[in-house]
């Protein structure tokens, strides 16, 4: 009931917020980027070999009962050994970029510097170099949830030895790459690390722990404010590079324009994007998840908030430390006011979201449509409004399904989205760039391998693992030719 619900509410929204077969035509600026996106424990595989540490997804996808089918990245797509014939496909779709992650554990182990691992450091030294090759620009992220296990049994991102560890494996990464990459993400969707990482259990490293979940965020901020001093200390003068951080959400609409609907998705937004962009554009957490997360600590029993709090100086230091963001971005969610004094443990903002999509039974994946794409051009005139004229690069966008290679939803989708985010360049959001999640089919996380979100499929029914163009992949490539919409 509940779902019918949703959708009717969600179909009503939609119709009235766009006639949703209406694309505006029009350019790209020149220099904009397009790219596919992908994550290193995601597509790699060869999770063993060659030295590679164990990481704590690792870990997590062994444990019986905590992915689906109890499906792992220990082969995946194998790109670890196919990356030529990857960047093969990448060059043919006519992208100018590509985003990948580097596995932290073939770098460094066991996460210290204690051992490096100069096969890693070759691996990723001939991906890039193939990259280049063939003019494609790498946008690397550091940070794609694949912490060493190493440092998972000293605490791991709740421990506050942490921060100096990734300050030297991003330092590590400067040095050895920084030469030919200019685009350095440090964090991938801090707040699923969190969240999903350390409140709702469902991905590595999988802890249930509210006060752990606040404490978790607090330490990637700080790593990544190290990161960014790092790199502008040391390297920016001659590598002349870029430092930003990935976030996500879903564009958040209230159900009526009532002051309260209107106010929880404010909260929404806050709890998800201000969370970590106030403290590195303000340089503080926002005042409303002071108070909130104070009160609740509070009505929990506590004599302290469980939101941690940043020292004067760390808060000057905060302070506008990216040079871009990254937005993952994939829906919107409808927001109604709800009684918090009704939520009981955790995270409660996100129990005020209703999702819009329909859930596919086959691979229980909500299953998002173009017709919530104006959500795209909303979220980026909102982080225009509140956090300014900072670069944006949206840094994943993409649709999971469970089929094949005839995907004409997935085409729409691009085309809807890509078409929203023209208009909000039109707007005078300063997007510099755009990332369809994914390259290929590959492994879901806890979801495993049912859900397809590539431009090519992967038969992994068969040894060598073969990779077919779908319908998408070609709507794809003649997109970023035209770069723009011209009929
Ligand atoms: C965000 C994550 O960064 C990525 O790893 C994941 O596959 C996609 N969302 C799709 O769920």
């Amino acid at each position: 009931l509940l779902l019918i619900f949703t959708s009717v509410v969600c179909t009503i929204l939609a119709k009235n917020h766009t006639d949703s077969d209406k694309l505006i035509l029009g350019q790209f600026p020149d220099e904009f980027a397009f790219g596919v996106a992908t994550s290193a424990y995601q597509v790699e595989g060869a999770w063993n070999e060659d030295g590679k540490g164990k990481s704590i997804w690792d870990v997590f996808s062994h444990t019986p009962g905590k992915t689906v089918n109890g499906e792992t990245g220990d082969v995946s797509i194998d790109q670890y050994h196919k990356y030529k014939e990857d960047i093969q496909n990448i060059k043919w779709l006519g992208v100018t970029h590509y985003r990948f992650s580097i596995a932290w554990t073939r770098l460094l182990p066991d996460g210290t510097t204690n051992n490096v691992s100069q096969k890693g450091i070759d691996h990723y030294n001939d991906v890039i170099n193939e990259l280049l090759k063939y003019n494609i620009t790498p946008f690397v992220t550091l940070y794609h949830w694949d912490l060493p296990q190493g440092l998972q049994d000293h605490g791991g991102w709740a421990s506050d030895t942490v921060i100096q560890h990734f300050a030297n494996y991003a330092d590590l990464c400067f040095k050895s790459f920084g030469d030919r990459v200019k685009n350095w993400i440090t964090f991938n969707e801090p707040f699923i690390t969190s969240w999903m990482g350390h409140e709702n259990g469902e991905m590595a490293p999988g802890i249930k722990d509210s006060a752990v979940m606040y404490k978790v965020a607090h330490n990637l901020i700080r790593s990544h404010v190290e990161a960014y001093y790092l790199y502008n200390k040391t390297y920016k003068h001659v590598q002349k590079g870029q430092v930003g951080i990935t976030l996500d959400s879903e564009w958040k609409e209230p159900v009526t324009d009532s002051e309260r609907n209107q106010a929880a998705a404010q909260r929404a937004l806050t709890f998800r994007i201000g969370w970590f962009a106030d403290p590195l554009i303000f340089g503080d957490y926002p005042d409303l998840m002071k108070v909130m997360i104070a009160l609740k600590s509070n009505a929990q029993g506590r004599t302290t908030s469980k939101l941690p709090q940043f020292t004067q100086t760390e808060i000057t230091r905060n302070k506008g430390t990216v040079d871009f963001f990254g937005i993952n971005h994939y829906s919107t969610n409808i927001v109604e006011h709800q009684n918090i004094d009704n939520t009981i443990n955790g995270f409660f903002n996100e129990q005020n979201v209703k999702k819009c999509g329909v859930l596919n039974p086959i691979c229980s994946k909500y299953v998002m449509f173009r017709n919530y794409a104006w959500g795209l051009r909303k979220l980026m005139n909102y982080m225009k409004k509140t956090y300014g004229h900072i670069n944006i690069y949206v840094t994943e966008n993409g649709l999971a399904e469970c089929g094949t290679t005839w995907d004409q939803q997935r085409i729409d989708y691009i085309k809807y989205y890509t078409n929203n985010l023209l208009e909000a360049i039109n707007d005078g959001c300063p997007i510099k760039g755009y990332f369809l999640w994914s390259y290929s089919d590959s492994y879901e996380w806890n979801s495993g391998y049912g859900v397809k979100m590539g431009l090519f499929y992967v038969d992994f029914t068969q040894p060598e693992l073969p990779r077919f163009p779908k319908a998408s992949a070609y709507f794809y490539q003649k997109l970023c030719k035209a770069k723009g919409f011209t009929q």
